[in-house]
């Protein structure tokens, strides 16, 4: 493999082994529960109980990933983890995760915060790392993992979610990344967490202001001159960071109002390439960095070959990315599927008193 081929050779994901239907919530918030199954698009919120966080969700998903590659620990030169769960100012949640594997020696081991845009902000780097021979013979382990909770009460509180995705970026077996890409950045205070503080603040309409302005700006970018239409039909799904389902939907409607569309074809363009790519985010709940992988992950599911995908990268602060992917040769036979059925299968449902005994406890312990 030249280096200017490098992509994404092998990926796994883990969800937590609790959730919360948001049906529920909304019984102990006395909010009519169609206000957060339709109103927001959001079914279940994948919850940790005590002794899961960000790191175990992150060495979980690693190590399905390297499970089903043909290289070793030893072949990796690079771990780079996109968060907003840190538990540490200096150290980096890759110390804990490259502890638990066995990883070090000769390896660059680093967090990447931007928000929700950290993990996508870690595969650009290890992909240009690989692209530009830095990288030489050895491969990348990069994972996107966080605890999205937000405070009691907070309108956030449906969306609320947790996973984390691996990607080892070496030969692109699952996708190849096009080295060209789409950023757009504004800075503002849409939603953010000061030091010390356990959860977020969020100034909720402006967040989605920004991620709906981000899209358009992004998809203006990758359209440029030509003929919008026919840029999107091109690619198989269009993906994007999930904070809830709906705000996906709001997104595509506002670009399409912004390309001049009827909201018969921007609703068309949701049906047709977005919607079903958000099945996995329904019941991860937002797991901020890891959402858009998530989505990503369940896009490549049984596409052919050379199969062409776009995917959103949004992070509040604010910082976008729209990158271009093509599917691999394992994507039609997609192994990761199995990490998302397992972990369905095996997690618990947690019901109210057990949400505020948790609760009770992630305010203790955050
Ligand atoms: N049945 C059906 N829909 C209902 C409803 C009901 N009984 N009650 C309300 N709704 C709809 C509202 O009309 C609204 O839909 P619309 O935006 O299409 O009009 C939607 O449910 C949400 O209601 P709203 O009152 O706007 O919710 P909220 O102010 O309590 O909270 C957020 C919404 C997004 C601000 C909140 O979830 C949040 O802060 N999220 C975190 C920030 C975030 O994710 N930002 C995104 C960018 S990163």
């Amino acid at each position: 493999m030249s280096t200017a081929e490098a992509g994404i050779a092998s990926i796994g994901l883990q969800l937590p082994p609790l959730y919360m239907p948001v049906t529920e919530l909304a019984e102990l918030r006395n909010v009519d529960p169609d206000k957060y199954t339709k109103g927001l698009g959001c079914l279940d919120i994948a919850l940790c109980p005590s002794g899961h966080d960000a790191a175990t969700l992150a060495v979980g998903a690693a190590k399905r990933a390297l499970s089903r590659w043909d290289g070793s620990i030893e072949d990796i030169g690079l771990i780079a983890l996109g968060t907003e769960s840190a538990k540490d100012m200096s150290r980096p949640l890759s110390a804990w995760v490259a502890e638990e594997l066995g990883l070090s020696g000769t390896v660059r081991s680093y967090e990447v915060k931007h928000a929700c845009y950290g993990g996508t902000l870690a595969l650009r780097q290890a992909l240009e790392w690989k692209w530009s021979g830095a990288g030489a013979k050895k491969a990348a382990l990069v994972i996107a993992s966080d605890v999205a909770l937000y405070s009691v009460g907070d309108p956030g509180e449906p969306t609320q979610g947790a996973g984390a995705v691996a990607m080892i970026v070496d030969r692109p077996d699952a996708a190849a990344v096009s080295p060209i890409s789409f950023p757009f950045s504004h800075p503002a205070f849409d939603f953010w967490r000061p030091v010390g503080d356990s959860f977020p603040s969020v100034d909720g309409q402006l967040s989605l202001d920004c991620y709906k302005n981000a899209v358009s700006e992004c998809f203006r970018a990758l359209i440029g001159g030509r003929d919008a239409r026919e840029v999107l039909a091109e690619y198989r799904a269009i993906c994007f960071h999930v904070p809830f389902p709906k705000m996906v939907k709001k997104s595509v409607i506002h670009l399409g109002e912004e390309l001049g569309w009827s909201a018969q074809e921007a609703e068309e363009l949701y049906r047709s390439k977005v919607e079903d790519a958000l099945e996995w985010n329904q019941l991860s709940g937002n797991a901020y960095t890891a959402s858009l992988w998530i989505s990503v992950a369940r896009a490549l599911v049984g596409l052919k070959e050379g199969a062409p995908i776009a995917a959103f990268s949004y992070g509040s602060g604010y910082g976008a990315e729209l990158l271009q992917l093509t599917a691999g040769p394992v994507a039609a036979s997609a192994p990761w599927v199995s990490d998302v059925e397992e972990d369905l299968r095996a997690r618990k449902p947690v019901d109210l008193w057990g949400y505020e005994t948790l609760r009770g406890h992630a305010r203790a312990s955050a």
